[in-house]
């Protein structure tokens, strides 16, 4: 039932679906070069930032403990903001975004760049308020576009400096009514978060279980592009063009089987990760992936017990087992593709993945696509040289539509 048309249809949309634009970077030399009205080079030390391509430019006064700072990153839109904060926490694990003492530099509604403070209590939406850290001469400016500079200087304590101290650093694209909107989810906001050792120079991102978290990702992402993303359309081409060939049958069947009960397995495996990453996860719900992969998983599940229920092959309801079995199977197809795409652009690994994963399905699709063509070939000549009925009862010997 699947034709070229809807395969090229495929291809399209898979392509529509792995342009992602990619942030900026401003990192230590870049903002240097940047026309900000004070100079940026002033301040003895520098950090490029694990993600968002954002850069931390400060000097330490051990006299009076005083972290003087500018925060130099770009917004995804010219009217969007920057933020820069210190976790308190002491469980560096635990010191992301809840708990954070931040710094917001924006547009207000007149056009001016401010530098709020805001204690951030909650996901989703932020309140003006004071901060648990002293802090002063808190000043933002915009160079061009989105590429912002937030400066501030913060009393921090030396014992907390000692034991190195938590910062949080985002980005966001818009404002409304004064109010900072939240940012995006992608892997490079989740992960804006490191320990600043001021004295040596040196930042180390995220804490000690973030290292494994993002082994698991990966773990789940490879599971679930192999099993629905590869696996699954290359049983439904061995089903689909196979059985042409009466020699193939009835190898084609276990093959096919055998194929997608391995792929369910190992789809089950990848589901049963997801669920763990996202029960994980407090706060940050990607919907869509997680409710397109449920669906998914039962789907297949159904597929799976469908086998049970198999009319023999010459019976009357056959046909429509054969309807339904299929367009299960192509919907599974579809959904699960999608889903191997909506993880990449969650998990934003390295654009090799992404480049990979793309020509894996180009070549599937591009090998269905020769495949249709050559069966409809060795059909029609069949039909025409013996006549037979499409759909009609073929039994073993006799052309097959490929459906
Ligand atoms: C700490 O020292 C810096 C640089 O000498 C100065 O600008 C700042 O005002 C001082 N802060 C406090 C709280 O004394
Ligand atoms: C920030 O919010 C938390 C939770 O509501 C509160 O316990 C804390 O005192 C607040 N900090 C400041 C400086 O207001």
């Amino acid at each position: 039932m699947a034709y070229p048309g809807h395969l090229l249809l495929l291809l399209a949309l898979i392509s529509s679906l792995s342009t992602i634009p990619s942030a900026i970077s401003q990192s230590c030399s870049a903002a240097r070069s940047l026309p900000f009205a004070n100079a940026i080079s002033l301040y003895s030390n520098c950090v490029d930032l694990s993600t968002l391509g954002a850069s931390l430019h400060y000097t330490y006064d051990p006299t009076n403990s005083t972290l003087s700072l500018s925060y130099v990153a770009t917004a995804p839109s010219s009217s969007g903001w920057i933020s820069w904060a210190l976790n308190p926490n002491p469980n560096p694990a635990e010191a992301g975004m809840i708990g954070a003492q931040a710094v917001i530099a924006f547009k207000d509604g007149t056009g001016a760049v401010v530098a709020k403070t805001y204690n951030v209590t909650a996901y989703g939406s932020v309140t003006e308020s004071p901060i648990s850290y002293e802090t002063w001469d808190r000043t933002a400016e915009v160079a061009t576009g989105g590429i912002m500079r937030l400066s501030a200087k913060f009393k921090v304590g030396a014992d907390a400096v000692a034991k190195g101290l938590n910062q949080v650093w985002q980005v966001g694209g818009s404002v409304a009514d004064g109010v900072p909107q939240m940012h995006e989810l992608k892997e490079g906001n989740k992960n804006a978060k490191g320990v600043l050792d001021v004295v040596s120079g040196t930042t180390t991102s995220g804490g000690s279980g973030e290292g494994a978290r993002t082994k698991r990702k990966n773990i789940h992402g490879i599971l679930n592009a192999v099993s629905w993303g590869i696996m699954f359309p290359f049983g439904i081409i061995i089903a689909r063009y196979l059985r042409t060939f009466p020699s193939a049958d009835p190898a084609w069947f276990y093959l096919h089987v055998f194929c997608q009960f391995s792929a369910y397995v190992i789809g089950v495996a990848g589901w049963a990760t997801g669920l763990k990453l996202g029960a994980e996860s407090k706060g940050i719900v990607y919907y869509y992936h997680r409710n397109i992969g449920i669906v998914v998983f039962a789907l297949a599940t159904l597929q799976i017990f469908a086998l049970l229920l198999r009319p023999k092959k010459d019976h009357k309801y056959r046909f429509y087992w054969n309807v339904y079995h299929h367009g299960l199977g192509y919907l599974i197809v579809v959904l699960g593709i999608v889903n191997v795409f909506k993880g990449i652009n969650i998990l934003q690994p390295d654009n090799k993945w992404k480049h990979g994963y793309i020509i894996a399905i180009a070549v599937l699709g591009g090998v269905a696509v020769l495949l249709e063509l050559v069966t409809w070939g060795v059909v029609l000549r069949r039909k025409s040289s013996r006549s037979t009925k499409p759909y009609g009862n073929h039994s073993n010997g006799q052309a097959r539509q490929p459906l």
